[in-house]
């Protein structure tokens, strides 16, 4: 693709002097006019409360593009990008201040795409203020960052808001794990190869492992986060995402809502977890002081803002399970904390063992094979397999070996695309397959807000880990129970 079919379009962001903005955004148009992929009548309008000199503002994203791109910048992209860049000062909560942002835009026909990276609380208040300017005209879209909303009810406030002014066809609710190369090839990996397109399903396939580990711990962010909790903060969103595109059917077409059709069907399909249930195939843990790569780290209770009275958790761990004919008797454990012991994000499918063991003179049972799709770091699929190890005196000594397909060796070296320059890029062409879609928030919301309140109904206890670790003992019972281990 190149900057022949790509869109000429407006792109306000709204929140421009925020950290996203300054890591993500900014970086990610950078990234799409060095390769072409941003027309010359695009323009990027970035919007915020302070009163910034023009001069002033250019500046400050030159140095932010300096502090968070790992690579040698090309100058003359950076000044392409910087000549299509307006700052605007305007209240975001004042309706009618708004009419600078016309008169900024004036008499485009670029298309006009609103980046919302503030919180969601003033996205109502946003859009008000566009809508009384005719700036939600049928070229006008609408991207919504997370989080929005702490529950199906508070979500459903948000997105109600946003319905008054924006058609569902404008809206793109962002989840960056969508624009992850590695996630994005799960759709290529499974239905365009027919040896994972067929006997995906319970007659092969044992169980799914989701596990996104991450280093880091809140990072600052205590008072968000403390609200929110691993379950909200992460697999609401980013793990449920992933096991929808592991676990959904074929869809018709590549259409956008064709794709989403079929991950409803699996978000529909989760069993749920009550009182009854809730233990057994849940954990919530939270950390304690440890050693990350030889440093101390603190706990969670001693991070900077902390109530040491906190019951949130920074780790989980759900069994998850799909009624239907494709996954019936197949679990999904999902995994995902924070301060674990290296950043590692990944989706381990196990197969079946054969159903008869030819081998069993030598091994009682075999180790089964198992797919592994690594997304990030080191991005590539390896497969576990069992070969006799070769040699006259060998006679039937196997020996598990892998396949390991790691994309920058198979791809020589191509450079990986952040996830948000992908999203920004379907964004400009208007492509919401990438996006969540309302019914989509809505079912996984109504599945989660079931784990969340049977916790709270039961005071399920907090398990505690140390930082650095991979986790309470407690996440390794919950799946040895079932007879299994967690990949390491
Ligand atoms: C964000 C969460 O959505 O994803 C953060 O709010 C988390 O808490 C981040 O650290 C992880 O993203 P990535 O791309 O680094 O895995």
């Amino acid at each position: 693709m190149n900057a022949m079919n790509t869109k000429a379009s407006d792109i306000v962001l709204f929140g421009c002097l925020g950290d996203l903005t300054r890591r993500k955004l900014l970086p990610s148009l950078y990234q799409l006019e060095k390769a072409g992929l941003f027309t010359q009548q695009s323009r990027i309008i970035c919007v915020a409360r302070d009163d910034i000199k023009q001069s002033d503002y250019l500046t400050s994203v030159a140095d932010c593009l300096s502090e968070f791109i790992d690579e040698e910048l090309a100058s003359e992209s950076i000044a392409n990008l910087l000549a299509k860049i307006t700052y605007l000062q305007l209240d975001l909560l004042n309706k009618e201040a708004f009419s600078a942002l016309k008169t900024c835009i004036g008499d485009s026909d670029n298309s006009l795409i609103n980046y919302f990276a503030v919180p969601a609380v003033i996205y109502g208040s946003i859009c008000a203020g566009l809508a009384q300017h005719d700036l939600n005209h049928a070229q006008a879209r609408v991207v919504l960052e997370k989080p929005i909303g702490s529950s199906l009810i508070t979500s459903n406030e948000v997105n109600d808001e946003v319905a008054k002014y924006f058609t569902e066809q404008q809206t793109y609710r962002i989840d960056h794990y969508l624009g992850k190369e590695t996630v994005l090839n799960l759709l290529d990996l499974r239905f365009a190869n027919s040896l994972f397109s067929t006997k995906w399903d319970n007659t092969t396939i044992d169980h799914v492992q989701i596990s996104v580990a991450e280093e880091v711990g809140i990072e600052g962010r205590w008072g968000y986060f403390d609200q929110a909790g691993q379950m909200r903060d992460m697999l609401q969103n980013h793990l449920i995402q992933i096991l929808t595109l592991v676990a959904m059917d074929p869809p018709l077409s590549l259409d956008a809502d064709n794709i989403r059709d079929e991950k409803v069907k699996v978000l529909k399909a989760l069993k749920p977890i009550t009182m009854a249930n809730v233990f057994e195939n849940t954990v919530r843990g939270q950390y304690i002081k440890g050693f990350l790569h030889g440093q101390q780290v603190p706990g969670y209770l001693d991070e900077e803002g902390a109530n040491t009275q906190s019951n949130t958790e920074s780790f989980v761990v759900v069994k998850a399970e799909i009624e239907n004919w494709r996954w019936a008797g197949v679990p999904f454990y999902l995994r995902t904390g924070k301060r674990m012991a290296n950043k590692v994000s990944e989706i381990v499918v196990y197969f079946k063992n054969p159903a008869h063991n030819l081998f069993s003179e030598y091994y009682r049972e075999l180790p089964p094979n198992k797919l592994t799709i690594r997304l990030q770091p080191k991005e590539g699929i390896e497969i576990q397999m069992l070969n006799k190890v070769p040699g006259l005196t060998e006679s039937q000594r196997l020996q598990t070996t892998k396949l390991d397909l790691s994309f920058n060796q198979a791809f020589d070296n191509l450079r990986i695309a952040d996830a948000y320059e992908r999203l920004m890029l379907e964004v400009i062409n208007g492509n919401q397959a990438l996006f969540v879609r309302r019914d989509e928030v809505e079912a996984s919301w109504a599945w989660c807000d079931g784990i969340l309140s049977a916790w709270k109904t039961t005071g399920q206890e907090l398990a505690t880990y140390t930082a650095g670790s991979s986790g309470p003992v407690a996440s390794i019972s919950l799946i040895a129970r079932d007879g299994r281990a967690w990949d390491e």
